[in-house]
């Protein structure tokens, strides 16, 4: 009986994990689906125009074929895929240029570009097709996937000479919708568009309507830096795989130097004093897994330099205020930057938020309106289980003069930038509860709405005012005849010189209303987390060294 249990013992591959398992991907529900499709295929355009210097323009269409039936074509002016790699970069799952790297991107996992490969597959029997135009030829694909093997099928090559470079990647699905909602491609192009200036977008509906973001900045952002990993963000099965599959270092001393960020000769000192029994002179591959263990907690015993902050690039302050006011124009926009942080002791992470108020918010019908964002992309699904959207939740926005944020004329940006981001799942559409970035998103929402705040409070005090005003000027005309009559005095004197003083003490207290929190606050300088009842995270706040 337990032998035939057995029988049953099979392997299985990444590709055919994801293919019973799409949901995970994102694919599910069809306008959803359809989403995730131009999400993935866009953000690779992105992520390899900015690594190649390019100014990215992308081209998206969306032709109906039938019922739930579409054909979709995104195109870039990037620098193309290499042949070699041409099959594996849309055919095979867990493969790519990203995965194994310290650097701020969009793409992380190497599953995207297949993950789109094998819906249209699976929905349409049809293989992808790929023109890929770099270094001067032009190959055009038609690429599968073998499921078991989890391996690209590559059909019909051609190749020509070009002079163009970039990725065109054409594919045909069923089981998807195009809808012009909330949860849209339009919508997700849009704040795409809104998170990167420097990008132009062109998408042609499947009515053939042409709408065209165009690029409000002539300059790709500065290029984040790649960082090594730090030592406090790694464990031990981690170091020994960067161990085993060091070549260069013939020694765990330079291995250690040369592995990991902030360690210097004299960290290795350190750790030298720390560790006695260790042999810092043997081969990196000799490690086993108790002294890396030892290893590791003697990382955590010392005191490091905080991870390279070059590390990380946000939308930036300018370019969030161009970007919302181009949207909505609204009376009162405050956008706050906070300086990097670290979370899970290693991995850099930074926060910015902005925050628009009436004017065209309120034109617009938005209310409560939050557009997250991780690394310039919009993050349009599963907002229940994201960090954003839970840290919003805590907000006591009544203290910021928002009594049912839901209810007011708002529209909150917050957008997470990292070389790791947390997400919840291979769908990249939330992002995991770690303390250290909820407090972070807490702190900028708090330092943003109290410019917001400063406008309201202003606003309200100019209505008071004026209501004050109106009530007192009431008994002008009464007040100067009784006191006419009384004194003798005329009455037109005594009325200028009672309205004079009303003028005195409510036209000065009545300036500077409402316009003071327009554009301003939020510079960063104020201290966030006062009077919030907010755990400010200890020793998160200076700069430099890390106390963990
Ligand atoms: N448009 C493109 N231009 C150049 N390279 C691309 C493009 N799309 C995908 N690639 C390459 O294919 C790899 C796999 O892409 P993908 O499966 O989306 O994973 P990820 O983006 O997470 O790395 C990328 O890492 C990149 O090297
Ligand atoms: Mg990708």
């Amino acid at each position: 009986m337990a032998d035939d249990i057995f029988k049953q013992f099979k392997e299985h591959s990444v590709a055919e994990f994801f293919k019973k398992n799409r949901q995970m991907l994102g694919f599910s529900g069809k306008v959803r689906s359809m989403t995730m499709i131009v999400h993935e295929l866009v953000t690779n355009g992105l992520d390899a125009t900015e690594e190649a210097g390019i100014l990215p323009e992308i081209f998206v269409q969306v032709e109906e074929l039938g019922e739930d039936h579409f054909r979709l074509t995104v195109k870039d002016n990037g620098p193309g895929i290499p042949k070699m790699h041409l099959g594996k970069a849309l055919g095979q799952m867990l493969a790519g240029t990203k995965f194994h790297r310290y650097l701020q991107q969009r793409g992380q996992q190497g599953i995207g570009g297949s993950a789109c490969t094998m819906f249209s597959y699976l929905t349409t029997g049809q293989p992808t097709k790929a023109i890929s135009c770099h270094n001067g030829r032009k190959l055009t694909a038609n690429i599968a996937i073998d499921f078991k093997a989890n391996k690209p099928v590559i059909q019909e090559i051609e190749e020509a000479p070009t002079e163009e470079t970039g990725l065109t990647v054409i594919s045909e699905y069923k089981e998807v919708r195009y809808e012009r909602s909330n949860y849209g491609v339009y919508e997700y192009l849009r704040r795409t568009a809104l998170a990167n200036p420097h990008c132009s977008i062109t998408l042609v509906e499947p009515n053939n309507e042409k709408a065209v973001f165009p690029r409000s900045v002539e300059t790709n952002p500065r290029r984040p830096f790649e960082i090594k990993p730090h030592p406090l963000g790694i464990g031990t099965h981690d170091l020994l795989e960067f161990a085993k599959h060091d070549k260069e270092s013939r020694r765990l001393s330079s291995f250690l130097q040369e592995t990991f960020a902030r360690m210097s000769a004299g960290k290795v000192d350190e750790l030298r004093t720390l560790l006695p029994n260790m042999d810092f002179n043997k081969k990196p591959q000799q490690m086993t897994w108790e002294e890396a263990e030892a290893m590791v907690k003697a990382f955590g015993q010392l005191r490091w330099i905080a991870p390279s902050m070059d590390s990380l690039v946000p939308i930036g302050k300018d370019q969030v205020e161009i970007s919302f006011r181009n949207i909505f124009s609204p009376d009162v926009l405050v956008v706050t930057e906070r300086a990097p942080k670290v979370y899970r002791g290693g991995i850099p992470f930074m926060v910015e938020v902005g925050i628009a108020y009436g004017g065209g918010v309120a034109a617009a019908g938005k209310k409560g309106e939050v557009m997250r964002f991780a690394n310039r992309v919009p993050l349009l699904f599963d907002s229940g289980g994201c960090a954003i959207t839970e840290t919003i939740k805590t907000m006591d926005w009544k203290r910021y003069d928002l009594k049912e944020f839901e209810e007011e004329p708002v529209a909150v940006l917050v957008n997470l930038v990292s070389v790791h981001v947390p997400y919840t799942s291979a769908g990249k559409q939330a992002i995991s509860n770690e303390e250290d970035m909820m407090d972070e998103i807490k702190f900028a929402l708090m330092e943003a709405s109290r410019g917001v705040q400063k406008y309201l409070s202003g606003k309200r005090k100019a209505h008071e005012i004026a209501t004050k005003r109106k009530v007192v000027n009431r008994y002008v005309q009464q007040l100067a005849g009784d006191l006419s009559s009384l004194s003798g005095e005329k009455k037109s004197e005594i009325e200028k010189q009672l309205l004079d003083i009303i003028e005195k003490k409510y036209g000065e207290e009545g300036e500077g209303n409402g316009d003071e929190g327009n554009g301003e606050g939020g510079n960063g300088d104020e201290k966030a987390g006062e009077g919030e009842g907010v755990k400010k995270p200890a020793g998160k706040e200076e700069e430099g060294d890390i106390d963990e």
